[in-house]
């Protein structure tokens, strides 16, 4: 029985290391962002009937948001809410309404992926990654240059409870 778990935990340890080319630009699709103007309405959808647990809160004051992170299988939907008019998402809600506002990429090496993406034409809205969301290193790529989706990168910090693949304490 001991051989059998073994080679079942190898397998299982293959397909992991398989889920996550290490070669591709993107590991993983980290979050989708929704603008959403009453963070109590979104949170009685998402965590009350989707049943998706909220699993952290932040004003981060450099987006000009309250963001809410909701848990779905190893993602999230981050849910933002402006902190007034004139702030990015203010604007986006203003003229287009609640609703997807971005789609966020995990990679392990932000700076080394905005280089290359500069390199391949790709207009860049930060040149430099800064702080985002639960200390991770952020940064967007103009929606001009991305079919009109706007894109984010998204390197976590170490120890950050995305490298502990789901489930964490806050
Ligand atoms: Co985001």
């Amino acid at each position: 029985m001991g051989t059998d778990r073994r080679a079942h935990a190898r397998f299982e340890r293959s397909q992991v290391a398989q889920s996550i080319d290490s070669r591709a630009m993107f590991e993983l699709i980290d979050h989708v962002g929704v603008a959403v103007s009453d963070l109590d309405r979104a949170i009685a959808l998402y965590q009350d009937t989707f049943e998706m647990p909220v699993v952290h809160r932040e004003v981060v004051e450099s987006q000009g948001v309250e963001a809410l992170l909701t848990e779905v299988g190893g993602g999230h939907v981050e849910l933002l809410r402006p902190l007034g008019p004139e702030t990015v998402v203010g604007k986006f809600i203003e003229k287009r309404g609640e609703g997807l506002h971005h789609v966020a990429y995990r990679v392990e090496d932000i700076d080394g992926t905005l280089a290359s993406l500069k390199e391949k034409g790709i207009e860049l809205i930060d040149t430099e990654a800064r702080v985002g969301i639960w200390g991770s290193r952020v940064a967007f790529l103009h929606p001009r240059a991305t079919g009109g989706v706007l894109t984010e990168l998204v390197e976590p910090v170490e120890g950050d409870w995305r490298l502990r693949g789901g489930s964490h304490g806050g």
